[in-house]
Order: C-alpha cells, then structure tokens, then sequence
C-alpha cells in the first residue's frame, strides 16, 4: 500500500513523535531507529576510521521533508542541513504539485567518466586513432580490475579520445565511460583508469600525468518535472513572476548563482543525509550550468497555455546507496532506508525532485512577499537558543521578538533575563 508522505502539522509535533511518524511510513524497527534518538550515532570510533585526525563529530539537524510524490509513489525525503526554512520550503512545494501529480522524474544509466591525460604525444590525431583501435584491450583491461561491478552488469562501456588546446600546447584526452550502477563510482572509475593508462601511453608516444573521474557527470544525469496550477501558487501573477525570475537567472550569472544555490539546497541537504560526496555533486552541477560556454540555469520554469506553472531540472547526479559514508555511517543508512530507494539512480531522481521543489519555493517567495518574512521565526528562534534560551523560553522569546520586529541579539538577552526572573 502506498502510504501517505502528508502530515500538515509534523512540525507541531516533539522530535519523538516524528520519529514514530516516520518509523512507521519507512517499516523500521525499533532498533534501527535508534541513531536517531541517540545523538552521537555516529562514535567516534567509527569516525577515526572514516578520515585523518579525528578530533570530534559536526552534528548538522536531519530534518524530514514530507509531501513528496514522484512518479506516483510517496516518499519521505530525509534532509540534513543547518539553515532554517529549506526543509519546510520543500515539503510546502512538494505540497502545491499534488494536486497535479506531483513529480516525474527519469535518469540515464549510471555512467561515469574516467579522464587520461596525455603530453607531448608526437602525433596528437594518430595517437587518438592508435588508441580507439585498441578498444576492445582497453575495455576489456579495464573491467578485469572490477569484477563485483562486472557481476552487477556495470563495468567500462566505451572509450573516447578528445584533443584540447591548451597553454602547455596539444593534448590528448583518452576517457572511460564506466557503468558504476549503485555506486558513486569513484574508486572503480580511479582504479581502471590507473589501470589502462600504461596501455594508453604505450599507444600515444606520449606521457601521461592525470587518471582521474570527471566530476562534470554529464552521462550521469536525473531529471524531473513538475506542474503547478496558478491557483494553488497564488493567480496567474505569481505564475509571470516566477518566471520572470526564471528569466533573470537563466540571463544573468550574478543572479543565477543564487537561484542555482537555491537548488542545491534541496541537493546538497539530501545528499548529505545519505552519505553522499557533496562537493562532487556541487561541482558537478556548476559544471553542467556552463556547459554552454556561459552560467545558466539548472532548472526551467514556463508558463502552460492555461496560465499553469511547469518546472524541469536537469542535473548530473553522481550519488550512490553502496559503499562510502552511505555504507558505513548509521544516520546515512538510515535515510536510504527512510527513502524505501533500492539504485542509486532511484535516489538520483528524489533528490533532483528536492532540488526542483526547493527552487519554486524560493521563486514563488522572492516574487511574492520575499523571503524575509518566513525566515524570520526561525532566525529568532536561532537567536534566542544562541543567547541561551531553553525549552518554552525558545518559542516565547522568539515569538516576541517577532512581534516587536527587532529580532536581535541584545533584545533576545533582555527579554531571557525578564522571563528568567519572572
Ligand atoms: C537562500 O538560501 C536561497 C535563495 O537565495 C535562493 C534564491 O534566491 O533563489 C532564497
């Protein structure tokens, strides 16, 4: 049974009942819920093992955004972010599209690209030939250093030799295109390249330095689609607005670099609930947004011929649900499961949706009543814990300082002095 992602008042709930809101839509038991109720899941044993000089864990809150349809079925996206209104922004946007379907969303295979570079290679165009005539060894070398992946239908697929001009003159660019299926797909892709280059050296006359993943993923894209009716997003003004602002970002890089960070908000917040590589997914999708030789946007927002709201995103999305952070840090297995997602391109896909969400949230607030306003009771909030409010004083001060438009430090300190006293 498809069971419901909408809880209208989750937020109103203590921490305790989410978890029990969320234990039951995922089918967890009660021990695996347990690294949310205990903070510190991840110990710093565990840590030490993960990289160099440990000296303590960075707590980020894992907020669970609700709402999301995509492709028919609910979902409970899990988000880990330190910045106020993104988890509400998307389960709010997620909301808006229900009512006309939510989101759809596809993905290519799971390709990645391994890149070989190569110097002073005598003859540029004659060493690309020697080295697409050895394909078949190439191919054949490289899956040799992978058989798991192999087992599991990936493995190298193709070979393809590009030359560039560059300051240090011609090179020639060999690259493996690497089916990495349910994994990011780094270590594979790092290990065939540095496997086959002797091979591609040998091929070229020339010498090879660089044998690296590329983390421009363009064969490695999700997308997803959204549509909103004027009504629900406020008439038929908010619709030109949003796309106006569409327009403005799409245009202009100033501009556009924000939008794009509006979206990576959703990304980047899912991503890193699973364990995922976030800078390679940053990266890569800056990357992609100039793949025209200028800044654009990720994502589309039109007008439909009734006057309706129609959003795209396009994405490469280098996420994997094995190995990794995913594979050994609690929180992270925990939100896969959380997602019911079983590949790595089903994952790709939420949280390309997320990103899409995020981003007509933002434009539906900045082309309305700004973002200011939304923002503000959790920015008290934050300002009232950072003074050293508790429990109900929290809400109270806050509140207060809402209503009185002077959300400050100093203010936020009289008034935990006034209600401490009283
Ligand atoms: C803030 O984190 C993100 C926004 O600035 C995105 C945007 O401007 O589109 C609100």
């Amino acid at each position: 049974m498809n069971k419901s992602s909408e809880y209208p008042g989750l937020y109103k709930l203590p921490v305790a009942d989410r978890v029990k809101f969320v234990k039951e839509f995922a089918g967890l038991t009660d021990e695996e819920i347990k690294p949310l109720l205990t903070p510190g899941a991840l110990n710093l044993d565990l840590a030490n093992r993960m990289i160099e000089n440990v000296v303590g864990v960075m707590p980020i809150p894992l907020g669970i955004a609700t709402n999301f349809l995509i492709n028919g079925k609910d979902r409970l996206v899990p988000m880990a972010i330190e910045e106020p209104s993104v988890v509400a922004a998307a389960s709010n946007a997620a909301r808006m599209t229900r009512p006309t379907g939510g989101f759809h969303t596809n993905s290519t295979e799971p390709v990645m690209i391994g890149q070989i570079q190569i110097v002073n290679a005598p003859d540029p165009y004659s060493a690309r030939f020697e080295i697409l005539a050895q394909k078949e060894k190439i191919l054949t070398h490289a899956n040799k250093q992978d058989p798991v992946l192999l087992s599991l239908n990936g493995g190298a697929r193709e070979l393809q030799v590009r030359i560039i001009e560059t300051e240090m003159g011609k090179m020639v660019i060999a690259e493996l295109l690497v089916d990495c299926r349910d994994a990011m797909g780094a270590n594979a892709v790092n290990t065939m390249v540095e496997a086959v280059a002797p091979i591609v050296e040998e091929l070229s006359g020339g010498r090879v330095y660089l044998r690296i993943i590329s983390n421009l993923a363009e064969k490695r894209l999700a997308r997803a689609k959204a549509t909103f009716s004027k009504e629900m997003l406020g008439g038929e003004d908010v619709v030109t607005g949003i796309v106006n602002a569409y327009a403005f970002a799409a245009s202009d890089p100033f501009r556009c670099a924000t939008h794009n960070k509006g979206i990576m908000n959703g990304v980047t917040a899912v991503v890193l609930a699973t364990g995922n590589d976030t800078r390679a997914i940053e990266a890569g999708a800056h990357a992609y947004a100039a793949r025209f030789g200028h800044y654009t946007s990720l994502s589309t927002w039109e007008k439909t011929p009734s006057g309706d709201l129609v959003g795209t995103l396009e994405m490469p999305m280098a996420v994997g649900i094995v190995g990794g952070a995913t594979a050994s840090n609690p929180i992270a297995k925990l939100a896969v499961k959380i997602l019911g997602v079983k590949t790595a391109r089903e994952l790709g896909e939420i949280i390309c949706a997320t990103g899409l969400a995020q981003n007509l949230a933002a434009l539906r607030a900045l082309s309305a009543e700004g973002i200011q306003r939304g923002h503000m009771g959790l920015h008290a909030r934050n300002i009232a814990i950072s003074v050293g409010a508790t429990g109900e004083l929290i809400d109270k001060i806050s509140a207060q300082m809402v209503t009185e438009r002077k959300i400050r430090v100093d203010r936020a300190k009289e008034l935990l002095d006034q209600y401490s006293k009283s």
